[in-house]
């Protein structure tokens, strides 16, 4: 979805969006000139990532990797339909070198600033016209470092392969990409790595992998929309577990030999949680479940569409029910803007709880009791769930506080609203996106109530609530 900020504006409006500087420490970025898509897709918090102008409908990525040189060839062919007239639109994409690009099979020309590839087709693209972008690159790709307070993320190089965790904006490390959760697209992948490695992409192998001259190649589609930094080609030695969890539901499991020990416990974790969360949240979003576990010290997991990655540890099953909750929550239905991150994060964390509690090893009530208990000096009280922070983004507010509101709510509108209100969330923005106030509303709606004051309170206010007492 790009959202077309300059059309139509005033001159004086243009001056000043020219005159002021991002908030968070990044270079202004220069109004586009008229039929430039803007350099950013329109989100206060990060204000270069994702592009406006164009919408994205596929990507398809034939990428080529191999570990020993850390060298990626990539051909990546992006289904696009164009927002606005434009003479030229940007792709993010972080270091390597493009080769070549073409518009609807005519070089285009294009040019590479900081994160901002600038493509200008041959001949402008009508506004509501679909068109299709192939980009060829290669080169060594740089994860990036420390950007929002969670370590390395995007295309990382490890011993035997490459761990690919890019939230929020670490997929512009291996392909072209409206780099922003708001604009979601189907995939496929063709991996192509050396024989005897396996790549793991999302959703699910469209055939048997062909081998030849030495090299394998996987092709994998994840046919329903997901955001770009859900999208891994996590690759390496691999032990593979297959089959269909006990509600039907194809589990695709992977662990790297040295986590050959925990492959059938994240297989059955992850089936049982997978059926468990459809009776509480709705229909399985996806066409498969499963997880992969690589022995790549990140020492968090990511919720990566179909396919959550834990990064060097033995999961326990509390954070297989956090990353398959994601699924519904932050996969399906995805944030528009950062700032309502708390979505997926709030939503994963009291999902856990949730799971606690089904499990017996402590009460929703007790869990909030817990977190209750927190000083009021404690740093949960005074960040704000609802605001995001762009350098410090994945803090814990979001997290244990924006779990702390989903049960002030339910204590609030009754067990039976709540558990009504997730299901109808998850069934009313299914692959789409979704913001705060929307969340709000539904709760309001369905409770009859006017909650503006408990949602102001738990994540609005830079202090800890007196709700409830
Ligand atoms: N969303 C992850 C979680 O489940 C945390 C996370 C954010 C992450 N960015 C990441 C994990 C990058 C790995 C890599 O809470
Ligand atoms: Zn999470």
């Amino acid at each position: 979805m790009g959202l077309n900020r300059y059309a139509g504006m005033p001159v004086i409006a243009l001056l000043s969006v020219l005159a002021c500087s991002s908030g968070n420490g990044a270079a202004a970025h220069p109004t586009p000139p008229p039929g430039a898509g803007a350099a950013g897709i329109g989100d206060a918090d990060f204000p270069l990532d994702g592009n406006g102008g164009y919408d994205v409908s596929h990507y398809n990525l034939a990428i080529g990797y191999t570990p020993a040189t850390r060298h990626l060839d990539g051909v990546a062919t992006i289904d696009a339909r164009a927002a606005q007239w434009l003479s030229r639109f940007n792709l993010d994409l972080s270091g390597l070198k493009v080769r070549a690009v073409s518009v609807d099979g005519a070089a285009a020309t294009f040019a590479r600033r900081g994160d901002e590839l600038t493509v200008s087709p041959a001949k402008p693209l009508a506004q509501g016209a679909a068109f299709k972008v192939k980009v060829s690159y290669s080169g060594q790709p740089q994860p990036l470092k420390d950007a929002t307070n969670l370590g390395t993320y995007g295309f990382i190089p490890t011993a035997d392969g490459a761990f690919v965790a890019c939230e929020p904006n670490g997929a512009k490390t291996w392909f072209p990409a409206n780099d922003h959760p708001a604009d979601k697209a189907t995939f496929d992948f063709q991996i192509t790595v050396p024989k005897g490695l396996t790549a793991l992409a999302n959703g699910e192998l469209t055939g048997k992998p062909t081998t030849s001259d030495g090299r394998t190649t996987f092709r994998w589609r994840e046919g329903h929309p997901m955001t770009t930094y859900l999208a891994t080609a996590t690759l390496g030695d691999f032990e593979l577990r297959q089959g269909r969890t006990p509600g039907g539901i194809p589990n695709v499991t992977a662990v790297d030999p040295a986590y050959r020990g925990s492959l059938d416990s994240l297989y059955k974790d992850s089936s049982r949680i997978t059926d468990h969360w459809v009776k509480i949240f709705g229909p399985y979003p996806f066409s498969s479940t499963g997880g992969v576990i690589d022995n790549f010290a990140a020492g968090y997991a990511l919720e990566n569409q179909t396919k959550p990655l834990y990064g060097g540890f033995h999961p326990d099953d509390g954070i297989i029910a956090h990353e398959l909750a994601h699924q519904w929550f932050g996969d399906s239905v995805s944030i528009k803007r950062w700032k309502d991150l708390w979505l997926n994060e709030g939503f994963a964390t009291y999902a856990e709880w949730l799971w606690w509690d089904h499990t017996g090893k402590a009460t929703t009530e007790a869990t909030f009791r817990r977190n209750l208990a927190r000083p009021a000096g404690d740093r949960i009280w005074s960040y704000p769930p609802g605001e995001a922070r762009p350098r410090n983004l994945f803090n814990e507010s979001v997290y244990t506080r924006g779990g702390m509101t989903l049960h002030a709510l339910r204590k609030e509108i009754g067990d039976r609203t709540f558990f009504r209100l997730l299901k109808t969330w998850t069934e009313q923005h299914r692959y789409g996106n979704a913001t705060t106030p929307e969340f709000i509303a539904l709760a309001q709606q369905l409770s009859g109530k006017d909650l503006r004051s408990l949602f102001d309170v738990w994540l609005f206010q830079p202090r800890k609530p007196a709700w409830p007492t």
